[in-house]
């Protein structure tokens, strides 16, 4: 049932007009009156098309079999298909306007059409369109999805359900991160070990391979895994993905995360060995020979505008070293490795625009020089978006903190093992993208894009559990905008959504069974240190600084989310080394840190414990010590770590020493009771 939450919100007295609010339409449209009365598909109907353009084969869907096709005045009932007039502010620009006798649709092209469509097909309840007035037109021109094929392969089937859901939320780029260290995954013809080797590796599960030896092995070995589109295979999508309104974005990617290619073509690395590196060698002419040949075939492959050359956490680890990479340093006449990834980037931008296309990279390809003309897709920092916006360049907005989907969406016991951090819908659709930016920069905001990256996502099933309805956020904010948000709202309707995809056999996380953050997030601790002077022993890392010098006594304790700036991360030396002044000294009967432990990000328990407590904040005297390996967890978890018993003290210092897999220690909270 579409229709079933139509909620009525105001009638007006001695109108037709009824006022109501459509909740089953995803994304929101930017203006709808909704009327009562429905038109009846059911019934013959003349057929007035006065488009101009080949409307799509989705409006016949909603409108098959006309009794009458004619360009005459109308007689009803009647559908009519208008060319949109006057000033427009998109080519995806549609109106509706649906009586009980008659609906017109009209767009100024093609693709309107098509939005109209899906807008009719989300209205269409049993055969009936509800009678409204709908004015449509996206807020951004880049609404995107990204899938990542690379770290686990997913067969042509798997894209084609996505691009049909995605779809019905008016998304319009599929970004494919079609290369990385795990498997190539199209076909390129003149490099067939990039298929025939580079795309198959040894452990299925993306995890174990690379915690074991990351090594690749012939197509056809047993026990491979792996696999790569043909192009006639990625021909076909591109059609079926332009049909449904949606544009592919290849990515591959360049100069790093590129080992597989490496392995495959040792002699495009510095060292020219295999296993050894992650980065091209950018003193190499032939790695340029390579990788435009490479593009010649992308480009022959995907008719997009935009070519992604993804450009991030290059390591550069070899360049400095290699005399080839010394060799072009010294022409361009700098002392700098980030110069010869701005070098290639650049040329790659060049060589892209001689052919009638666009650079599309991740904000790494703006550290240390801008490739000109080309597109930002910002998945660090907002700053960076200005900082490209300011050299003349465009952005997508992509940042991680709002827009991957490989973290968890519910509490992490609950879920299956991800990768980062804890992300929900609410989370997803708080982000406001333009958020600090002047309207001038704004104009440069080409639009936003959620990430799937598939590093723990074996399964088309998981990837569709992590992906909706994540994605229905970013379908919200990039077709409606940002200035009307209403989480409450927005929910309803997404879980509708969910239960629609779910009916067709797509595999949604079913939001009904939501638990949401740690309890404690709610619950603000009240204890003796509430307030006190913290002494950081150790610096906290400037990225996960929490709220500064309060975060370990303000009483607010840390959700799932590492980054929810209740949290404070350690990175530095020992790690854990503060000192809490109580003021006074007084009785304490226990003290305890909350710490968690997320593995994927690195962030571990201690292997090492200690509390010590001081009268003079110098002379310290243990009364609690611990220590025991750190043992890996595959879901996040928190706990505490601490001690009890009788004292007085006016210092309390708590250590905490990483095990044997260094990594990260995050506190939110000392608590002294
Ligand atoms: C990225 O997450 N490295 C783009
Ligand atoms: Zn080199």
């Amino acid at each position: 049932m579409n229709i079933q939450r139509i909620l009525v919100a105001c009638a007006i007295m001695g109108s037709a007009f009824v006022k109501m609010e459509a909740q089953s339409l995803l994304p929101r449209p930017r203006s709808i009156e909704m009327m009562k009365g429905s038109y009846d598909l059911q019934t013959p109907y003349r057929l007035l098309d006065e488009s101009g353009v080949q409307v799509p084969a989705a409006l016949w869907e909603i409108f098959p079999s006309p009794s009458s096709v004619s360009a005459a005045k109308s007689v009803k009932p009647y559908v009519a298909f208008r060319k949109m007039n006057g000033a427009v502010s998109s080519p995806e620009a549609y109106r509706l306007n649906i009586c009980k006798d008659s609906v017109v649709v009209s767009a100024p092209s093609a693709i309107g059409f098509l939005r109209a469509a899906q807008t009719l097909a989300q209205l269409r309840t049993n055969h009936k369109l509800p009678c409204c007035v709908v004015e449509d037109a996206p807020a951004f021109s880049w609404r995107g999805a990204m899938l990542d094929v690379s770290r686990h392969f997913f067969p042509v089937s798997y894209l084609k359900r996505q691009i049909d859901a995605l779809a019905s939320y008016k998304l319009n780029r599929l970004h494919l991160h079609l290369t990385d260290a795990a498997g190539w995954r199209m076909e390129i013809k003149r490099y067939p070990r990039l298929t025939n080797f580079a795309a198959w590796r040894t452990d299925s599960l993306w995890k174990s391979w690379w915690q074991g030896g990351r090594r690749y092995v012939a197509e056809g070995t047993p026990g491979a895994y792996g696999g790569y589109y043909t192009q006639q295979e990625l021909r076909e999508l591109v059609r079926y993905a332009e049909e449904r309104g949606i544009t592919i974005v290849p990515e591959i990617e360049m100069p790093a995360h590129s080992e597989e290619v490496l392995a495959a073509y040792p002699e495009l690395s510095c060292t020219h060995e295999p296993y050894k590196q992650a980065d091209f060698c950018p003193g190499n002419i032939g790695v340029y020979d390579f990788l435009e040949n490479v593009l010649l075939e992308v480009m022959d492959v995907f008719p997009s505008e935009y070519i992604h050359v993804g450009g991030d956490e290059a390591a550069r680890a070899s360049w400095s070293a290699c005399p080839l990479c010394r060799r072009l340093m010294q022409e361009l006449g700098t002392d700098k490795t980030e110069d010869l990834q701005t070098y290639l980037i650049r040329h790659m931008g060049k060589f892209l625009r001689s052919h009638g296309r666009r650079l599309v990279g991740w904000d790494e390809i703006i550290d240390e020089g801008l490739a000109q003309g080309s597109t930002v897709m910002v998945w660090r920092d907002k700053e960076l978006a200005r900082k490209a916006i300011a050299h003349d360049c465009d952005v997508i907005l992509s940042p991680g903190k709002f827009c991957y989907f490989d973290g968890y969406q519910d509490a992490p016991p609950s879920q299956p093992e991800a990768m980062g951090a804890y992300l929900p819908l609410e989370r997803v659709y708080s982000y406001a993208p333009l958020q600090g930016l002047t309207p001038e920069e704004c104009r440069r905001v080409k639009g936003v894009q959620g990430n799937l990256w598939a590093e723990y996502i074996p399964t088309e099933q998981h990837a569709e559990h992590m992906l909706y309805p994540r994605i229905l956020a970013i379908a919200e904010m990039g077709w409606n905008g940002t200035e009307q948000k209403n989480y409450a709202d927005f929910r309803q309707r997404a879980m509708h959504e969910t239960d629609r995809l779910r009916a067709k056999g797509i595999m949604a996380f079913d939001l009904r069974k939501e638990q949401g953050n740690r309890s404690e997030y709610f619950r603000p601790a009240r204890h003796k240190a509430l307030g006190a002077s913290v002494k950081y022993l150790l610096p906290y890392n400037s990225h996960y600084c929490g709220a500064g010098e309060a975060t370990l006594t303000d009483g607010l304790r840390g959700g799932w989310d590492f980054g929810d700036g209740r949290w404070q991360g350690f990175i530095r030396g020992k790690r854990f080394d503060v000192v809490v002044d109580l003021g006074t000294r007084q009785k304490i009967s226990r003290v305890h840190c909350n710490i968690m432990q997320t593995c994927g990000p690195e962030i571990f328990f201690p292997a090492r414990f200690v509390v010590s407590v001081s009268d003079d904040g110098e002379n310290f005297r243990v009364v609690h010590e611990e220590a025991s390996p750190v043992v890996r967890t595959a879901s996040p978890e928190v706990r505490k770590w601490g001690w009890q018993g009788r004292e007085r003290a006016r210092y309390i210092r708590l250590q905490a020493e990483p095990g044997e897999f260094g990594g990260w220690i995050f506190v939110d909270e000392v608590e002294v009771y």
